[in-house]
This record gives C-alpha cells, sequence and structure tokens, in this order.
C-alpha cells in the first residue's frame, strides 16, 4: 500500500473516530455492508460502461487512489476507464476493515481480462483506495475462457453461522500458502482439504474428484523471494481472504490470490499475476 493510501485510510479512521461517541470508538462500527456493496456495484458499472462516473461519486473527496498493478496511478488512464464486457462478477465483503474484494472475468472481451480488485473505504464510507491486479493476455497461464469455464463449476455459497472460521484462522491459512515460496515450515501450516481445487490464471488442480488437491505443484524451492507488501480483504461469512501482494520470485509480478475455506480446510484458491505488461516467465 502506498504512503498517500494509507494516510488516507489513517485520516478517514481518525474523523469517523473523533465523531463517534466513546463507546462505538471502533472501525467495526462504521462499516455498512450496503455502502460497502454498493461501491462495489459501482465499480463493476463504471467498468462495464467505460465510464467512471458512477464510481468516482463515490470516491474520497481528497486523498483517493488507485493502484493497479502495484502501480499508483491515474484511474482515467486505467483499466477500470475502460469498457469491458463482463461475463462473471463475484464479491466478498470485509466488514472489518470496510472493504470488497471483487473478481471480473471478461473472456469475451477483446483483449479478454481477468481483474481481481480490493476497494478500502474511508471512515465516512467514501472509496479512498481501489486497488487492482488486470490480468490479460501474457499474464501467468492466462486463459479467461477456461477461467470462466472452471469458475462456473464452483459453489461459492455463504457458509452458515455456526460453520463460519474466524477471520484469523482464514488469513493465517492465506498467509501460509503465501509463505510457500520462502518458507521451509510454511508447508506444515497450510490447513490442506480435499477435495481442493486451484484455479492458477486458467489452468485448474480440479479434476472433480474426492481427492483434488490443491497441494499439486506447489513450490519445492522454500528459498526464493517472499511474496510482500500484501493488502487483504476477509470475508467469514464466504470463509474467504484476498491477497494482492508483490510476487517477488517472478519477475516482482503483480499477484492476487483468494482463498477460501470451508470447515477450516481450504477448498479453493484463485490467482492472477501480472508481469508489468511482458510476459509471465519463471
Ligand atoms: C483456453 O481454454 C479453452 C478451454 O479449456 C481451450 O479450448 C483453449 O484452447 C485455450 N486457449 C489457449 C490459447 O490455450
Ligand atoms: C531456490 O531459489 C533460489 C532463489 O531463486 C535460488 O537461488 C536457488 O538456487 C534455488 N534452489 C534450488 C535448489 O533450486
Amino acid at each position: 500500500m502506498t504512503i498517500a493510501s494509507l494516510l488516507t485510510l489513517a485520516l478517514g479512521l481518525a474523523a469517523s473516530v473523533a465523531a463517534a461517541p466513546s463507546s462505538t470508538v471502533n472501525r467495526r462500527a462504521t462499516c455498512d455492508r450496503a455502502v460497502l456493496l454498493a461501491a462495489a456495484d459501482a465499480y463493476v458499472a463504471s467498468q462495464t460502461a467505460g465510464t467512471l462516473a458512477s464510481l468516482t461519486a463515490l470516491t474520497a473527496k481528497a486523498g483517493f487512489s488507485y493502484v493497479e498493478n502495484n502501480v499508483k496511478k491515474d484511474m482515467s488512464t486505467g483499466v477500470a476507464a475502460k469498457a469491458v464486457k463482463i461475463d462473471s462478477r463475484r464479491t466478498i465483503v470485509d466488514m472489518t476493515q470496510c472493504a470488497t474484494f471483487t473478481e471480473l472475468i471478461a473472456a469475451s472481451n477483446k483483449p479478454p481480462y481477468v481483474i481481481g480488485t480490493q476497494i478500502h473505504h474511508a471512515g465516512d464510507g467514501s472509496v479512498a483506495l481501489v486497488d487492482s491486479v488486470a490480468s490479460t493476455t501474457g499474464s501467468w497461464l492466462f486463459n479467461a475462457t477456461a477461467t470462466l469455464m472452471y469458475a462456473r463449476q464452483e459453489k461459492w455459497d455463504p457458509i452458515p453461522a455456526e460453520k463460519r472460521d474466524k477471520r484469523e484462522v482464514i488469513q493465517a491459512a492465506g498467509d501460509a500458502y503465501m509463505d510457500l515460496w520462502s518458507s521451509a515450515t510454511a508447508q506444515s501450516r497450510v490447513p490442506w482439504g480435499t477435495p481442493c481445487s486451484r484455479l492458477e490464471g486458467g489452468a485448474y488442480t480440479g479434476k472433480g474428484l474426492p481427492t483434488d488437491s490443491c497441494a499439486a505443484g506447489i513450490p519445492s524451492n522454500h528459498s526464493q523471494a517472499p511474496n510482500s507488501n500484501r493488502r487483504y480483504v476477509i470475508d467469514e461469512e464466504m470463509g474467504s481472504v484476498s491477497i494482492l501482494c508483490v510476487w517477488e520470485h517472478m519477475m516482482n509480478a503483480a499477484d492476487s490470490h483468494e482463498f477460501r475455506l470451508e470447515g477450516g480446510k481450504l477448498r479453493y484458491v484463485h490467482t492472477m499475476t501480472e508481469c508489468g505488461g511482458r510476459t509471465c516467465r519463471l
């Protein structure tokens, strides 16, 4: 996260704390699910239309940031400002951090995209940060047609309240997986589940079998550069954590990983990895 966006979030938080009675000095109290979902919808509407109006109506008046593939830029020059025909859209909601993550799959668009976008809100509900990984042709294992086909086979329904994992458990699972490249002990910390399917770009480890595993093809070399600068959106109802980061061991790529746990075990992993406009290579 950039200094400016951190500052924006901090200022927003300070403003909301100042305005709140002391008994409700808690960021949680300021998260309004309807506001968060309205902003995610506005983002999707803007992306579909190719005009930013729906989204910019909700952005913070001061200090709004747009980050695309780990680079801060003017949103009007980014993928967010292009008209994109969207085939699939799925959003998770973080009611503690006031944020959302939306996965967009645009297989029939020219060019095709698979986009992962975190939207972080300031204390007053306005949009402080749009942080996006926009993968396309040349990105790691990119094939949006395949991504769409496999994503549509999966079931991401809300987890019944009594079966939900705590946000710390969900985040720890995602972090352990992201540590696999740089830590020899990470593998034992990942709550591997079976079945588990990983949608890595357009490649899929799921065969529809009860034995499907996400441990297939994980790194055997744990001495690689880490996955750094992690930004999180965590949704207990969906059992999911989105982590955007720098994929240092592959061309310092911009990376999006989303994990879903069911009953404390890994069920789905979705990845997008964009290598600064170049073709991703190991
Ligand atoms: C992308 O995936 C689809 C569906 O599996 C497949 O038919 C197509 O050949 C793939 N395209 C490329 C370029 O690999
Ligand atoms: C593991 O990765 C590091 C960093 O890329 C590299 O220097 C080292 O040679 C690799 N070790 C093996 C056994 O491949």
